[in-house]
């Protein structure tokens, strides 16, 4: 059986008490910590920086999985990679023209690099690329928020992309994740995993994260 890496977003977390927080992620068994940037112009919210992702990794020994819900990525992925982020995942929509210079700019940092597509998005707009990424990100929620209700049609994409790949990548899911919708999407081929508000209502984390694989 696969390895399901389970990536809890921080999203729905008390950022008071983040060093408490992640330190409990740890501790309850997650795979990686799921940081979700958001500038306010590509989703309409924003959320956490490059300092945070740097403070965070100080304190923080599993993987940082950093979600880039940005314009222009490429002009953030230096700050994001010295801040040491493990997997930088960016949107296709973001950076259409520039999909492959993108993907190169995180590998010459030595980083994982993750291509993520919108629920608008198909499958078929990312194929060409499935072979050059570590991970493919698919939103089953319109990007911007925690807490919204999971998109099943979406997660039909996990097959989509199973059937273009020649090497063994990742393929992760974000947005409405539970014990039920990771099923789903488990079934459909999915190797990680985000929850925010699926773990943060859960009255044990540990049980909750476990729940998940
Ligand atoms: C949504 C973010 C998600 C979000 C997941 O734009 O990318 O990572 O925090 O939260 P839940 O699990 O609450 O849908
Ligand atoms: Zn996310």
């Amino acid at each position: 059986m696969n390895k399901i890496y389970i990536s809890p977003s921080i999203l729905s977390s008390d950022f008071a008490n983040l060093e408490n927080e992640i330190n409990k992620l740890e501790a309850s068994g997650a795979d990686w910590i799921h940081v979700d940037v958001m500038d306010g112009h590509f989703v309409p919210n924003i959320t956490i920086g490059a300092p945070v992702v740097k403070a965070i990794r100080k304190i923080c020994s599993i993987p940082l999985d950093v979600h880039l819900m940005i314009e222009n990525p490429e002009k953030y992925i230096k700050d994001f990679a010295l801040a040491g982020s493990d997997i930088i995942t960016f949107h296709y929509e973001a950076a259409k023209n520039s999909v492959i210079e993108t993907i190169e700019l995180i590998k010459s940092y030595e980083k994982k690099v993750g291509l993520s597509i919108k629920p608008n998005t198909s499958s078929k707009a990312i194929f060409p690329y499935i072979d050059m990424v570590d991970m493919i990100l698919i939103m089953t929620v319109e990007p911007g928020f925690g807490g919204q209700k999971f998109m099943e049609n979406c997660a039909l994409k996990i097959k989509e992309i199973k059937t273009q790949q020649n090497k063994d990548i990742i393929i992760q899911v974000d947005g409405g994740i539970n014990k039920d919708t990771a099923e789903i999407c488990r079934n459909y081929g999915a190797t990680s995993l985000v929850a925010g508000n699926y773990l943060y209502t859960s009255n044990n984390m540990k049980e909750a994260i476990a729940s998940l694989r």
